[in-house]
Parts: structure tokens; sequence; C-alpha cells
């Protein structure tokens, strides 16, 4: 019997402790970890600084209400807003990926007055009402989510992406009450895919002429995960709004943030907005120690390096009938099948020692740890064309 639920439990493995791109389970058995817990994993488990850091802060921690003014809040925001792209100029402390969701398109409906928001489809943005209503998570029997809410198709080839244009310019044309464009720069759970490389400029130059504001969710692609800080730097963007978590504490904390431009900020400051536990002293710390270890360890160009070794490495896999597609972007990967293939192949994989995902039953999804190396790299690889019959 088992009783902490998560309907996404599909391996029957228990893991007990991680280091590095490392995950052992209770036999003490070795898995090289290329799931990287969905996007989180940036230092690597089992981080010995992260550990000295957060150790620290837990010895002189304590707990007050967000009246008061905190060093480590204060630090982190300026630290966000300091290597974020664009005008980012203040930040909203939330708990999770999906509260910095919902907090977006509370400021995005209150900065412009206006209520649609327009987002892709199959695209996850999170699990609560309003993340669940612009993203895939709304299953009928949950119906009706939030309204207000536009759904374009995901542009899944060049072709389509210059059709989605064209349909989202009349939309935007036909009446003025859209809000934001919510969208990832790079479609990560919908089976990485990976636009066109001027589709987002396009997006981005129809949302500033209609006085639409851009708001790039980069819970999952942010953080170094695609070979960039943000995934937003990929198509030199400057979203008015960026949701962050996942990988921004690497795993150590539960923590998100929802960054602003002052013009939004100016517009949203007097919503109505607490989370109890959203940015505790030690989450901060955590943070702000992750994302020094990423700078110090050049952790992402790691990212952009390894990613594409480890894509070149997987390249083979395109000679055999049943690999539809590659994509990759840093180190996040997806590998296509023409047939139901994914859960097969994973759990092959697993057996030859190598956590992956899958995204769907058709795509393989690989987001290892910023820390990932070639050599691990070219393990994994060969796992995975072994898995797949090479
Ligand atoms: C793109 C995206 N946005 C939001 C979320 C929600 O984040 P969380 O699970 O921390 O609520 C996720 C989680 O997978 C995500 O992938």
């Amino acid at each position: 019997m088992q009783y902490a639920i998560a309907n996404h439990q599909r391996v029957p493995i228990t893991i007990t402790r991680g280091k590095g791109c490392y995950l052992y389970d209770n036999h003490q058995r070795r898995y090289l970890d290329f799931m990287g817990g969905w996007c989180v994993g940036t230092v690597g488990w089992g981080n010995a600084a992260m550990a000295k850091a957060i150790s620290q802060q837990v010895q002189q921690q304590f707990f007050t209400v967000a009246s008061f003014i905190l060093e480590p809040q204060e630090r982190l925001a300026q630290t966000l807003i300091k290597l974020a792209p664009g005008k980012m100029a203040r930040v909203y402390r939330v708990t999770s990926g999906s509260e910095a969701v919902e907090m977006a398109m509370k400021c995005a409906r209150v900065a412009t007055g206006k209520k649609v928001i327009i987002s892709f489809a199959e695209v996850y943005h999170g699990h609560t009402y309003g993340a669940a209503s612009v993203g895939s998570a709304l299953t009928s029997g949950m119906q009706p989510g939030i309204t207000g809410v536009e759904k374009l198709p995901l542009p899944t080839s060049a072709d389509l992406a210059a059709k989605v244009l064209v349909q989202l310019e009349q939309r935007l044309r036909h009446k003025r009450d859209v809000a934001a464009v919510l969208t990832e720069p790079v479609w990560t759970n919908a089976g990485c895919y990976i636009p066109p490389a001027d589709f987002f400029p396009q997006v981005q130059k129809l949302c500033r002429r209609y006085g639409v504001l851009l708001v790039m969710d980069e819970v999952a692609c942010g953080i170094g995960r695609c070979g960039t800080l943000f995934a937003s730097e990929l198509w030199g963007l400057q979203p008015d709004i960026i949701t962050l978590g996942k990988a921004l504490t690497g795993g150590y904390a539960t923590l998100g943030a929802t960054l602003v431009t002052e013009a939004v900020y100016k517009k949203s400051k007097h919503i109505p907005h607490y989370s109890t536990f959203g940015w505790r002293l030690t989450d901060c710390i955590a943070t702000l120690e992750n994302l020094r270890l990423i700078q110090e360890q050049k952790l992402v160009q790691n990212s952009a390096k390894v990613g594409a070794y480890l894509l070149a490495q997987l390249q083979p896999l395109l000679t055999l009938r049943k690999v539809k597609m590659l994509r990759g972007q840093g180190l996040l990967i997806g590998v296509q099948f023409k047939l139901p293939l994914a859960p097969q192949i994973a759990l092959k994989c697993y057996r030859r020692g190598l956590l992956v995902e899958f995204t769907d039953l058709f795509t393989l999804y690989l987001s290892p740890p910023l820390v990932l190396s070639r050599a691990q790299a070219k393990a994994g690889a060969d796992i995975i064309k072994a898995a797949c019959g090479i």
C-alpha cells in the first residue's frame, strides 16, 4: 500500500539518496539521472556547498511575516533583477512555479485592465486552477476553469508557426481585450519543441503593437536549462513578466518568483498578495547559493556545450526507422518516435541504469542536472542507443 500520492508515479524504484548526476536506490544501485527532477537539477545532488549554506542558515532560522524587510529576500530579488533579460524591476515572492504563473496572470489582467490571456495548447503551466486553465492540466472533470483563456495551436513545425502568427495577429486586431500572451520560450513538457528563431520576436512585436503583455513562463526552461541563463535570451526577448521555479533552487528549496517590469509593478502593486511560506530564509539562502554556484562553475555554458555533445551522441538514432525526430536546446532534449515506444524504451533504460522521462507515449524527455559531464553524457547516450537497438 502506498499513501503519498502523485499520479505520475510509474517507476517502481525507491530512491534514497543522490550525488552529483547520480541517484541511488534502496539496494544501493546507482542510476545516471537524465530526469534531473524534470528541469530542476543544477549543481547536482548532495552538493556540499549547498548543504553548508543551508545548515548555516538553519542555525539562525526564524520565521516572520511579510510586514518586515528581510535582507536575504532583498538580495535574492536584486540578484534576479540583475540577471534577467529586459527591464525587470520587481519580484513577487511565491512558493512554486504554479503560484508564479497565477501571480503573472493576476498582474497581467490588473496592469492592462483587460481579461483575455492567450496561451498555447498542450503546454503545461502548473496544477493550480489558473495555471491549469491556461495550460494542459485542466481535465474534463475539473471544468470549468477560469474564463478568458484562449489557446493557439502549438507550432510544432515552421509552417505551423507562420500560420499561428497570422492567427495571433488576426485575433489581436479583432478585439482589444487581450491582457497577455503567456507561453514558454521553449515548449518543454509539450515534448521539447523549439520554435523557429524568428517566431517569438514576431510574437513580441505583435504584443507591443497591440498593447499586450508578453509573459514568459521560464519555470522549466529557465536558469541554464537551454544553454542560456534565461531561455528568453535565446530569442533576444524582453518579456514584461517572467515566471521562475524549479532550477531556480536546484531542488534545494521550495520557492518560485514572478518578475515584472516597473510599469507592470506600478499598476499591480495594490493587488492582494501573500504567501506564508513564500521565500523563507533558508529557501532564499539556498537559492542564492545555487545561483552563485551556477555562475562560479559556469554551468550555463556547460549546459550549452554538454547539451550539444549529448545531442550529437544521439544522432545515430535518426538512422532507425522508428525514430522520428531529435530536438535539443542545451540540456533539454526530446527524442520522438514514430510509434508509442517511449515508455518501453524508458523501462529498458532504467534496467541499464539510466533514468529518463517521457512527455507522452512518443517522446523521451531528457533534462539532466546542469553539472552533467561529457563522459556522463556519452554513457547515457550509449544506454539510450542500446535501448533503441543500436
Ligand atoms: C512550464 C511550467 N510552468 C509551471 C510549472 C509548475 O511548477 P510547480 O510544479 O513548481 O508548481 C511547471 C511544472 O512542471 C512547468 O513545467
